[in-house]
């Protein structure tokens, strides 16, 4: 039944899987969006929050989806029916491979708009656009490029292009190759950062937002908020790593890898939010900022340094490639899925993927000016504009429930003998922790997580 390899190939070493699956990850969720949900979500209780929804639930869920790539050996929906029908379970099962497929486009479409704008800050930055401004003159220089469409196509335009042309060239030249040298800099870089941010004085406010626990700052609302950013930032519940895992050799201790991937994602997210929130309080600006968070405190922190303009360059061109390496995980598994499954050639098929992604991303890029007053609404229950709308309906809703999906497939639908063999987690005790927490702790979890809206 288990086929050594996959069609597309294997990792060539140990450390790759470990990379490209921290490269997908680390990205735009941990320096752009966590920061703002935490300003949103009122801080530290936020954090608490999202912490343990990463241990308890994100850490174990990786695990499953490692687990069912690396036994299925094939693009998400393929491994979903094949261990389907290994369980002798419906076929229905390969549903979380094609919602997986689904909100992977639609993820693609909203992020390759804000990375497109981490290309536009590459840009300005580069040419001195911010040294010397100040908190509003940074604003400004934000909203104006929000409020252009064409501008904001452009560079959206550019970026799903670059993400093609990874995706196009399969797994070795292209996905090994991007993440190797880039992410280590990008990790020394904010430790960079870190460095400068612990030196002004408005760190210490920094950290106490960050982890000086108030808990009437919970709502329901932000509880849901922290449980699916912590599937989005670890790329799990559509089939990212799932595809990654299918690439993965045997005999690679499954606990070390998750662990090792869960940390470093939590700690890059935590130093972005340490730097991004002194500068906040610094300045005397807003930490409920939402998604301009990032593009109105970074610039300023470089307009001030010395040596702030190339600094601030090579900074905003590795949030570039950080975003880079997810996006690719984004369209990975669609895209093997095509290659398996239909006679469309790897070309082909990142091509009708990325003509989707790039048709949805105009319209999440519109939501910021021509199309701001299109909203779109349930009820009272909510209004959000196209781009808000794609963003929650896959955080909130689709990453949860294909978390909860996988967590019921591999813990209760499996063949028990099957996953502990597969999950080859060394000590008996690891495994019943492990077990526990994907049979009973996650799934309860996410049902009560996403239940709750609804209960109120
Ligand atoms: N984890 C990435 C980030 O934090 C985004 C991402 C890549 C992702 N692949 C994914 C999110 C799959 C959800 C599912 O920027």
């Amino acid at each position: 039944m288990t086929t050594p390899q996959s069609i597309h190939g294997i990792w060539t070493a140990r450390w790759t899987f470990i990379l490209a699956a921290t490269g997908s990850a680390v990205g735009l969720g941990n320096i752009w969006k966590f920061p703002y949900m935490t300003g949103v979500n009122g801080g530290a209780a936020f954090v608490l929050v999202y912490l343990l929804c990463i241990t308890a639930i994100g850490i174990p869920v990786m695990l499953a989806e490692i687990l069912l790539g690396r036994r299925g050996r094939a693009s998400p929906i393929n491994t979903m029916h094949k261990l389907a029908e290994e369980a002798g379970a419906t076929k229905f099962w390969g549903g979380i491979g094609w919602m997986g497929a689904l909100a992977g486009m639609l993820i693609l479409s909203f992020y390759s708009v804000v990375a497109g704008w981490a290309v536009a800050y590459t840009w300005l930055t580069a040419q001195g656009a911010f040294t010397g401004e100040s908190a509003e003159q940074v604003s400004t220089t934000f909203g104006n490029l929000l409020a252009n469409p064409r501008e904001l196509v452009w560079w959206h335009t550019l970026f799903m292009a670059m993400t093609l042309s990874v995706v196009v060239h399969g797994i070795h030249k292209g996905l090994e190759r991007a993440v190797r040298i880039l992410m280590p800099l990008l990790f020394l870089m904010l430790l960079g950062l870190l460095v400068y941010a612990m030196t002004q004085d408005a760190f210490g406010q920094s950290l106490a937002f960050m982890f000086a626990v108030d808990f009437s700052k919970l709502s329901g609302d932000s509880i849901l908020s922290a449980l699916g950013h912590s599937f989005f930032t670890l790329s799990l519940g559509m089939g990212a790593i799932m595809a990654y895992g299918a690439y993965m050799a045997r005999g690679q201790n499954l606990a070390k890898t998750v662990v090792t991937i869960g940390v470093l994602d939590t700690v890059v997210a935590l130093m972005a939010g340490l730097v991004i929130f002194t500068i906040v309080f610094q300045n005397g600006l807003e930490p409920a900022a939402g998604p301009s968070l990032m593009f109105q405190t970074l610039p300023l922190a470089f307009a001030k340094m010395p040596g702030g303009a190339l600094i601030g360059t090579v900074f905003f061109l590795l949030v570039v490639f950080a975003a880079w390496t997810s996006a690719i995980s984004l369209g990975e598994p669609v895209v093997a899925w095509a290659v398996e499954s239909t006679r469309l050639t790897r070309l082909q098929a990142a091509l009708i993927v990325g003509v989707i992604a790039w048709t949805l991303g105009v319209g999440c890029a519109l939501a910021f000016n021509l199309w701001s007053d299109v909203k779109f609404s349930v009820g009272n229950l909510f209004s959000l504009n196209f781009f808000d709308l794609l963003d929650k309906l896959t955080t909130n809703i689709m990453l949860p429930l294909g978390g909860l999906l996988i967590c019921i497939f591999v813990g209760w639908v499996m063949d028990r003998a099957i996953v502990r063999a597969e999950a080859d987690l060394h000590h008996p005790q690891l495994y019943r922790v492990w077990s526990f927490l994907v049979q009973i702790v996650a799934p309860v979890g996410i049902l009560v997580v996403m239940l709750n809206p609804l209960l109120q």
